[in-house]
């Protein structure tokens, strides 16, 4: 079975190490699942003014999770939380009431950051996101990035062997995840 997963970026800098995290999972993920990111730069401010007529952006959000069987996160932690970009996309994806885009959908959570910590307070932050979302969340393994330029190229190329068998490893189990939760909870046809 081919299993289609939407990601997020959480960063909306040109240069985030995320995005070459996430170039990174694409090149070791499992061949049957297929990938597209779902933008969220070019969204407005979520307002409730808007729950009766989504603007076209946010609507494309949402057409955008309803295509997809599962999500994945690859997040900075901004100021020991997640960006405020991502926060909006998923207030967006969320409303309006009833109409919560993350109810059930297979998720997982990885960042990666500069420093130590590898995004591990941003994560925690999100998952209390997602749970109130009622998305599936993978628990484990859990995935704390430290990034540096010799071991991620530009391009994706991770330069060492362990760090590159961790992530394949990581979106192997989410694969293994991903059937689990669909096998309970199919995605709701359109
Ligand atoms: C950061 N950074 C950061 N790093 C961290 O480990 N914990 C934190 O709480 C924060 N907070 C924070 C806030 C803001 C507003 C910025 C701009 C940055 C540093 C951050 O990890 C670093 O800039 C990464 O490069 C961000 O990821 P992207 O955008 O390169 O993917």
């Amino acid at each position: 079975t081919t299993y289609k997963v939407g990601y997020f970026v959480g960063s909306l800098s040109s240069t985030s190490i995320n995005r070459i995290l996430s170039k990174a999972l694409l090149r070791v993920a499992p061949e049957d699942l297929e990938f597209s990111e779902i933008p969220i730069g070019n969204l407005p401010l979520y307002s409730p003014d808007f729950d009766n007529d989504y603007p076209p952006e946010a609507r494309a959000l949402k057409a955008s999770i309803a295509a997809v069987d599962a999500i994945l996160f690859v997040t900075p932690e901004y100021n020991r939380s997640i960006p405020g970009a991502l926060k909006n996309a998923i207030d967006w994806a969320s409303r309006p009431w009833g109409k919560n885009s993350f109810d059930h959908i297979p998720a997982a959570v990885i960042g990666a950051s500069i420093g130590q910590i590898g995004t591990a307070m941003g994560q925690q932050s999100l998952r209390g996101v997602l749970s109130f979302c009622n998305a599936r969340q993978m628990t484990s393994p859990e995935a704390y990035i430290q990034y540096s330029p010799e071991v991620f190229k530009d391009d994706g190329e991770v330069t060492d062997d362990s760090t590159k068998e961790f992530l394949r490893a990581f979106m192997a189990e989410f694969r293994t995840y991903i059937g689990m939760v669909l096998t309970v909870l199919p995605r709701p046809q359109e």
